[in-house]
This record gives C-alpha cells, structure tokens and sequence, in this order.
C-alpha cells in the first residue's frame, strides 16, 4: 500500500512537472496572464498535498517508533500492516526479566504460536509487537551472522535467531533468561562492556612490525592453504559471547580472561601474517589467562560457530609448554 502510494508520487513527479512547465511556456507563448501565476501556485498546492500526505503516512504508521497508532503495553492490537501470524500451535513463553530499576527478576509468561519454521526470537518479536512493546531484546541479522541475540533457552545460552521454538518447547512451554556471564542490562540484554574490553585487551588485529607497510602494503600478503587453515576456524567468532557464559571457570573467577579472548589469541598466534609471533604465547602464560582453563569444553559445546576455543586454549597451553621446555 504504502508502495504503490510512493510510486504514484513518483510517477506524478516525472510525468507532471514537465506537462506542467511546457503548459507554462505554452501559456507564456500565448500572452496567457495565468502563465506564472495560477499553474505554478497549483504546482506548489499539489506538492504541499503530497509532501503533508507524505509524512503523515510515516508518523501514523505503525513501525515508527513514535507511530500515535503503536500498540500499548499488555493490550494485544491488531496491526494491519503486518496481521499477526497465527498459524502454529500456541506455546506458553517464561521470560526471566532483568528490572534495571530494581535489580530484581520478574518472570513474565506470554503466548506464542510456533510452527516448524519458527524461532525463539520471531516469537519473542511477536510478543514485543502483539502483547508488550516494554520487552527489550537485542537482535540484528537474525540468522546467526552478528552474535547479538545471545540468551539462556531451557538452560543452555544459545543464539535465539537459530533456535527453533518447537525443538525447545515441544510444543509446550519454554523458559527464557538473560544469559547471566554478562552484567544484565534489561529484560534479556546483557551489557557486553567487559567481555569487549577482554577481547580488546588480546590485541585482536595483525601485527606488523612495521606498521606504516601495513596500512599502505604494496601486495597482498600470501597465504598457502595450509597458512589459512591454520586459523580459519578461530577466525568464525562473531564474538556473541555464549562461551563465556557456558564457561564455568570464568562463572566462578572473573579475573580469568575467558575462551573468547583466548581463542582469538591463537588465531592472530597462528596466523602467517602476523609477527607478534611468540609475544602473544607469553602474554598469556599465567593462570587467569591460558593455565586457567580447565577444559570443561563448553565453551565449545556453546558455541554456534564451531570455533572450538577449548581446543585453542589446548593448543596454546601445548606450545607454551614446548617453549618453557626449550628454555630449561
Ligand atoms: S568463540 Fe563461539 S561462542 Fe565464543 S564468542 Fe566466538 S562465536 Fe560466540
Ligand atoms: S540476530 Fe544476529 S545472531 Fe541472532
């Protein structure tokens, strides 16, 4: 609707203001006294129309943040530029909310319908546009691509985008939480700060020795296949944090920097073009870096990439050995 209307405007835009200059010039050649008076104030009221029509239709609908038409807290509206979508079961949905104003837990429950096709965070943004505009939820691409829709399903942190609503609900009912390695910001978004700041603190970016060269290299620098498979796999970290959260160590010490952090360590330290070269191996030579980990695995289990930081942390454990052994 919305797009056929636009295009009428276009149209009457490429179209109408050429008829109307050459009726002008036809009224001009003519000695017509209404040539630079009446046609151009009727240009001018038709554009008023279109330009009024125009932004009413934006302001009054209901995807604008400010729509007037946007649906209250609690009270399920229909929305009839996008008919909510019924078909499915219906599951009973408990969201464990963070309260930023009194610290607390509130655990709300909402209905939900889950067909095969359906995600725990389509039905989550079906409930923040039917039934409760307050819910606060972090998501972007929605296909597993920018790590930003991290929660707790049933018990497990997982990305919401990829996870199907009657896998986990059996057609029933499902538990959501916050993922809580992280500071809980509202509702289900954590505040990701400190886990940035321990990725930041691992220098995540090649070193060069010299750094002008490489912001202005002349050549590519060359990889053979065995270079690249080396570190592709550590280098799929969207950076969603769900290993963090599934990291007991890390749960129980903060000081330990965590799997995240580490595995990216051993994919700038196993890449070819990087010359940081063993720098970055003891950097992380202490107990709350690489000695911390305890090889739970769950980091790796968490993970929907497949990075594996577990077995990065191992590997990095294994050539931090060999270089203390070659010192003695
Ligand atoms: S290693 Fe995996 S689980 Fe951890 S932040 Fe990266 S993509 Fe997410
Ligand atoms: S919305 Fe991007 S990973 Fe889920």
């Amino acid at each position: 609707m919305r797009a056929s209307r636009y295009t009428i405007f276009v149209y009457a835009g490429i179209i109408g203001v050429p008829v109307v200059m050459l009726v002008m010039v036809a009224g001009f050649a003519l000695g017509s006294p209404y040539a630079f008076t009446l046609i151009p104030m009727l240009l001018a009221l038709a554009l008023i129309v279109f330009g009024v029509s125009g932004i009413a239709d934006i302001y009054l609908h209901p995807t604008y943040p400010g729509s007037m038409k946007r649906i209250s807290n609690g009270a399920e509206t229909e929305n009839k530029a996008r008919p909510r979508d019924r078909s499915g079961v219906p599951v009973a949905i408990s969201i464990k909310r963070f309260n930023n104003e009194t610290k607390q837990f509130d655990i709300t429950t909402y209905e939900a319908y889950a067909n095969d096709r359906t995600t725990v965070l389509g039905a989550m943004l079906d409930i923040k546009d039917y039934q409760d505009n307050t819910l606060s939820i972090r998501c972007n691409c929605r296909m597993g691509i920018c790590g930003s829709c991290g929660m707790v399903v049933n018990g497990k942190p997982v990305l919401a985008c990829e996870t199907n609503l009657m896998k986990v609900s059996g057609g029933g009912a499902v538990e959501i939480s916050p993922m809580l390695g992280h500071p809980a910001l509202k509702d289900v978004v954590a505040d990701f700060e400190d886990f940035f700041n321990r990725h930041k603190s691992v220098s995540p970016t090649l070193y060069r020795d010299d750094q002008k060269e490489k912001y202005a290299a002349r050549k590519e620098y060359a990889q053979s296949k065995e270079d690249l498979d080396r570190y592709l796999p550590y280098s799929y970290c969207i950076m969603c944090g769900l290993c963090l959260d599934a990291c007991p160590v890390v749960n129980s010490n903060p000081n330990f920097i965590g799997p995240q952090a580490l595995s990216q360590v051993y994919r700038y330290y196993s890449d070819s073009r990087d010359q940081k070269g063993k720098r970055r191996l003891f950097d992380v030579d202490s107990v709350e870096d690489a000695w911390g980990c305890e090889f739970s695995g769950s980091c790796s289990t968490a993970c929907p990439k497949g990075v594996d930081p577990a077995g990065a942390i191992q590997l990095l454990k294994g050539d931090l050995m060999k270089n203390i052994l070659e010192k003695e």
